[in-house]
């Protein structure tokens, strides 16, 4: 597994708590920065540059971080094949990925601290796609995204 992390200049002390985690645990991460406090970058970027490595196969998920996580989420969800989901509680962390199967952990700086952060994230990433029934509603999605959803027959 490996994991793609970015943020905005709103949330660069807790990319780098993500950051200094999954070096703890030994997991393999490539960090799209930003790379130091003071350096600006507006948040659609930060969705852009991890969710291309999720898109291309170079990472199997991404976790982006702005100060709510919502800006990161609205944007990483325009990218195809991107199910990000703006996450500050556990259960949601471990369900968007048991139903949703979802590929982005988007959080914020400015809601989460840095200890939830780091649960999110585990559960988020330790958390397997349960498929079944969930995975014909995901599938949904990608009907959604390309604009060819059929309406429903009941
Ligand atoms: C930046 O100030 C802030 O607007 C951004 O980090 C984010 O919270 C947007 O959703």
């Amino acid at each position: 597994m490996k994991v793609a992390i970015s943020c905005d200049h709103a949330a660069f002390r807790l990319k780098e708590a993500i950051r200094a985690h999954l070096e703890e645990r030994g997991i393999p991460y490539h960090d799209f920065g930003i790379y130091a406090a003071g350096e600006k970058r507006d948040y659609p970027y930060a969705s852009l540059y991890a969710c291309q490595a999720v898109q291309s196969g170079d990472c199997d998920f991404a976790i982006v971080m702005c100060g709510t996580g919502v800006g990161v989420s609205m944007a990483a969800n325009k990218m195809a094949g991107i199910r990000a989901a703006c996450c500050s509680d556990y259960f949601s962390a471990k369900y968007t990925r048991a139903h949703n199967d979802a590929n982005v952990l988007c959080m914020g700086e400015r809601v989460v601290g840095e200890g939830l952060a780091i649960e999110l994230a585990d559960v988020f990433l330790s958390t397997p796609f349960e498929g079944g029934r969930h995975a014909r509603r995901v599938g949904q999605i990608a009907d959604l995204e390309r604009g060819e959803l059929a309406p429903e027959t009941k």
